[in-house]
Formats: structure tokens, C-alpha cells, sequence
């Protein structure tokens, strides 16, 4: 049996309690999800910055009455170490593990204003280090981003050899790594960071000026609208199935000893061309009924952008046993019923 099967055999056994950070937003929302259909307790913070309300609706309709008052909610910002510590002991004195998300994500965002990405991304995320080591959890996992690999030309991208920042976000990302390696070795803190690539699914906000490629082109598609690519289409990135994330956070904060205190690539450990990403989501908008016809609109490359991006994921399958479910083809087939139902309402 994979790790990941056995971990949540024994999870659901012998319950613990978790925090998520930003678990209003789309990767948060969807480790609450599977970790209360595991009847775990847990913990939100969230302060909506880019989170939403209809995600935690939704998720209370996945799960059952039962397990959703094994959550606890609180609108409180990572930037009040006050809302940081409440949130770290509000159960039975402290939660045993955190999977902290809440940032501002979006390098665009973070060239249009760097002052507010620093403020969520270094000074919330030392915040919550605090919190978590005053309280002696168990580990604290955060996200990290493949934004740190930067200017390294290498594919694909191994954990110990990274590159200059290209963006403010990149920085921030960065600087979570070092102050987490940090708390590890001054206060003993378990910190494992883990460096999503391009992660995608249910409840990735297709809104807005930051919205990620998937749900921005798959919104433009449905609404029969120009899909613009930046650049000539043969930038690539290493798209990683949401559900391949949540369980590389399930095992990273489950770790042995072993495999704590690292940084992991979280990915699939493949690489997929804006071209290909297109023709993937025309196809899987025409089998659920909707038929785009539009070719790709082309314009400028976008500042701050990497050119490829391939990870290297042997390091978290041998350490923590990370086995990615999904290739992109399947995540894609699997979000786009929610994509065209969340966006006909
Ligand atoms: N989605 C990706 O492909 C990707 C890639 C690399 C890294 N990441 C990182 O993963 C994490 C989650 O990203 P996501 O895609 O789910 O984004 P998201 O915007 O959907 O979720 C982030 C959540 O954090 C909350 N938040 C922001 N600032 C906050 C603050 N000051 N206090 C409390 N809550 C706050 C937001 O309201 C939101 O609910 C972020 O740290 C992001 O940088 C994501």
C-alpha cells in the first residue's frame, strides 16, 4: 500500500487536529475538504483577501453535518500575530499540525504593489513561525513556489540548485524557506516547505486581474471570449493536479523524523506547452457539451515569467513517499464539470 493510503487509514483512526491557513482560498479549501471526509478537526484562518465565502459553503455541502462541526472558523489576517496565536490554540490548548497557505499569490500582483505581497508573505508568514513554535506543534508545513527556482536555466528543477528571484512574490517565497530553515535549527521548529508548481482545480479562482492560466482560459472559453497567450505559446510549465497537492501536505506533515525540515518539489514531474494547455482544454470543454471555436490570441511575453518549468519530484517520493494520482489530462477532466457549473450560476 502507497503511504499516502496508509496515512489516511490511520488519520481517520486516531484523529488529530490541524490548522489551514487561507482555507477560504483554493488550495486551503481543498485540504479542509479531504481532511474533514477524514474526520479530522480543523482549524480555518482566512481573512478573504482572495478567499471566498462560497468556498467554505461549498465544502460544508461535500461533507457530512458531522464533520463539518468538527470545524472551527475565524476571519482574523496573519499579520496580527494576536489572530496567529489564537488560531494556533484555540482546541485543546494547540493543533498538531499546520498547513499554512494564506499568502497573496500572483507575481503580476506582487510587481504592482510589493509592499502588500511583503507585508501577507514575510511578515504573516514569520507571524505564524512564532505561533507554531510557541505552541510546539507538531510540524508546520507551508507553501513554498517553484517561483524560487528564478533565473536557473537547469530542467528539470532539483531542490538544492535554485536561481535569482525574477519577481517581489519570488523573493517573499524565498525568504519563507530561509526563515523556516531557521526556526528549525535556533527553536527546534519541524518547518517543511513545499514548493508547488502550477497547481490547478476545483475552486481556483477564474476571477480577476491575477487569475491563474487554467480557470482564466477555461472562464474565457465557456463565455465564448479571446484566450490570450503571452508569448508564442511554447512556454511550459508542470501542471500539478490539486489533488496531487493535498496529499504532499497530508504526507509532509505526517513525515518520520526523515523527512522533515526539507523543501519539496510538488509537481508532476512533467511539462506541458501553453499550446498543448490550450488544445487540453478545448477537448475537455467539448466533451462535457461546449465547443470553442477561437484560435489562441498571441501578445507580449509577461514580465517576471519563467520560461519552462519542470520539477524534478524523486526527492518527495523517496523521502515522504509522494506518488502523484493524477496526470494533467485526468485533473482536467475532473475540474472542468465544476469549472462549467460554478460559472453558469
Ligand atoms: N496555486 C498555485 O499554483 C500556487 C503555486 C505556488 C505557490 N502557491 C502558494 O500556495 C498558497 C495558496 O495559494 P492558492 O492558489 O490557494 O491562493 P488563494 O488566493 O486561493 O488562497 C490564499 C488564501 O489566503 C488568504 N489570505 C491572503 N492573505 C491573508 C492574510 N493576510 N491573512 C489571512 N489570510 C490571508 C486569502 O484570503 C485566500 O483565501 C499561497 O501561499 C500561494 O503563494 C500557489
Amino acid at each position: 500500500m502507497i503511504r499516502y493510503q496508509e496515512i489516511k487509514i490511520k488519520l481517520t483512526a486516531t484523529p488529530k487536529t490541524w490548522l489551514i491557513t487561507g482555507c477560504a482560498g483554493f488550495i486551503g479549501s481543498n485540504l479542509l475538504e479531504t481532511l474533514l471526509l477524514l474526520d479530522q478537526k480543523v482549524v480555518g484562518l482566512d481573512n478573504f483577501a482572495t478567499g471566498h465565502q462560497h468556498n467554505l459553503d461549498e465544502v460544508k455541502y461535500e461533507v457530512s453535518t458531522e464533520q463539518w462541526n468538527n470545524f472551527t472558523f475565524i476571519e482574523g489576517d496573519i499579520r496580527n500575530l494576536e489572530h496567529c496565536t489564537k488560531a494556533v490554540g484555540t482546541i485543546d490548548n494547540s493543533v498538531d499540525y499546520i498547513l499554512h497557505q494564506a499568502a497573496l499569490g500572483s507575481v503580476p500582483r506582487s510587481i504592482a504593489d510589493p509592499i502588500l505581497t511583503n507585508s501577507a508573505n514575510i511578515t504573516g508568514f514569520l507571524n505564524m513561525l512564532v505561533a507554531a513554535k510557541e505552541a510546539q506543534v507538531a510540524s508546520f508545513v507551508y507553501a513554498a513556489s517553484s517561483s524560487t527556482y528564478g533565473d536557473h536555466p537547469a530542467l528539470p528543477k532539483v531542490e538544492e540548485t535554485i536561481g535569482k528571484p525574477l519577481s517581489p512574490y519570488a523573493v517573499t517565497k524565498y525568504v519563507n524557506e530561509l526563515y523556516a530553515d531557521v526556526f528549525s535549527k535556533t527553536y527546534g521548529l519541524n518547518a517543511t516547505g513545499l514548493r508547488y508548481f502550477n497547481v490547478f482545480g476545483k475552486r481556483q479562482d477564474p476571477d480577476g486581474a491575477y487569475a491563474a492560466v487554467i480557470p482564466k482560459w477555461t472562464a474565457a472559453m465557456i463565455d465564448n471570449q479571446d484566450v490570450f497567450v503571452n508569448g508564442d505559446g511554447e512556454t511550459s510549465r508542470d501542471f500539478c493536479f490539486i489533488e496531487n497537492a493535498v496529499q504532499a501536505n497530508i504526507l509532509a506533515a505526517t513525515a518520520p523524523d526523515s523527512g522533515k525540515n526539507q523543501v519539496y518539489n510538488v509537481a508532476l514531474g512533467d511539462r506541458t506547452s501553453l499550446n498543448t494547455l490550450f488544445d487540453s482544454l478545448k477537448s475537455a470543454l467539448q466533451n462535457n457539451g461546449v465547443d470553442y471555436q477561437k484560435t489562441p490570441a498571441y501578445r507580449d511575453f509577461r514580465a517576471g515569467d519563467v520560461r519552462h518549468s519542470q520539477a524534478d519530484i524523486s526527492k518527495a517520493k523517496s523521502m515522504i513517499g509522494f506518488q502523484p494520482e493524477f496526470k494533467i489530462q485526468q485533473g482536467i477532466d475532473k475540474a472542468m464539470p465544476w469549472y462549467i457549473n460554478f460559472l453558469s450560476k
